[in-house]
């Protein structure tokens, strides 16, 4: 595989296109943003974490049945994936209120939701990334319902299996972002799965093990990314 010309540089990964048409590199930053890119810091060694937890968590899901942009890890922060028409959405599954929901439903961080919640948002800087309900979405053609509809079924899916995962960890998922892209007529699960997009917290101290540590000025933020991957890889 040879790394080819500079294809789109992001907010936490760079991507870089390959001698393969059908596949992209994705490399892993160790840059960070928070309040639609207004807090920017670094997270040292956070890259190397992603693409190690992203490798684990794609290959568990594959083991699965959910298939994913995923073809291997190419170097400490180097994936290879195949190079998908993105859908312009960040898919986001809830299990437990916290973040931008606390405010949003006046309820207190920490409250259990009685099922699995799924929300939209579109993907757009320019608009801070909008909440948009399904009409939206098919209104401004971003997806087919067959695809919404598929896009649910996974994201609901990778909810069960990650959660089950975790669960054996001593971790609660208390809610994800995923994306997901095209690629020869079928939607994958693209991106990655980390801990700066999903939300992770000790089942027993309630501890945040994830991007709320950066969010949230906690402090000992490497440490919790490090710990999530030791809890789950060691
Ligand atoms: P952002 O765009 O929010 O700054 P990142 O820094 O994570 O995000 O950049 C990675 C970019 O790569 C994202 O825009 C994401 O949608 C895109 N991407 C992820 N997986 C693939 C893929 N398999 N094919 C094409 N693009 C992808
Ligand atoms: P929120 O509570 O801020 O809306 O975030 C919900 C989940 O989605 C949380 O796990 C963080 C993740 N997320 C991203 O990965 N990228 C984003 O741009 C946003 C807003 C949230």
């Amino acid at each position: 595989m040879i790394k080819g010309n500079l294809l789109y540089e992001g907010k936490a990964k760079t991507v870089f296109e390959t001698d393969n048409p059908k596949e992209l590199l994705i490399y892993f930053k160790d840059d960070a943003t928070a309040l639609n890119g207004e807090k920017h810091g670094i997270i040292e060694g956070k890259g190397v974490i992603n693409n190690k937890l992203s490798e684990f968590f794609f290959k568990q899901l594959k083991d699965r049945g959910i298939k994913s942009h995923f073809v291997e890890k190419a170097g400490e922060r180097e994936m290879i994936v195949k190079r998908l028409d993105m859908i312009k959405l960040e898919v986001v599954v809830r299990n437990i209120v916290a973040g931008s929901l606390v405010k949003r439903l006046g309820k207190e961080e920490g409250t259990p939701l009685t099922v699995p919640v799924v929300e939209y948002y579109y993907k757009s800087d320019e608009l801070g990334d909008p909440m948009l309900n399904r009409y939206h979405i098919m209104a401004l053609d971003l997806a087919k319902i067959d695809e919404l509809n598929q896009m649910e079924h996974v994201a609901f899916s990778v909810n069960n299996i990650l959660r089950e995962l975790l669960k054996a960890k001593n971790v609660d998922l208390i809610d994800f972002k995923l994306e997901f892209g095209r690629f020869d007529g079928e939607v994958l699960l693209a991106d990655e799965i980390s801990p700066d997009n999903c939300r992770f917290w000790d089942t027993v101290t309630h501890e945040k093990l994830d991007k709320d540590r950066f969010r949230q000025d906690l402090g000992g933020v490497v440490e919790a990314y490090k710990e999530m991957l030791d809890r789950l890889t060691l």
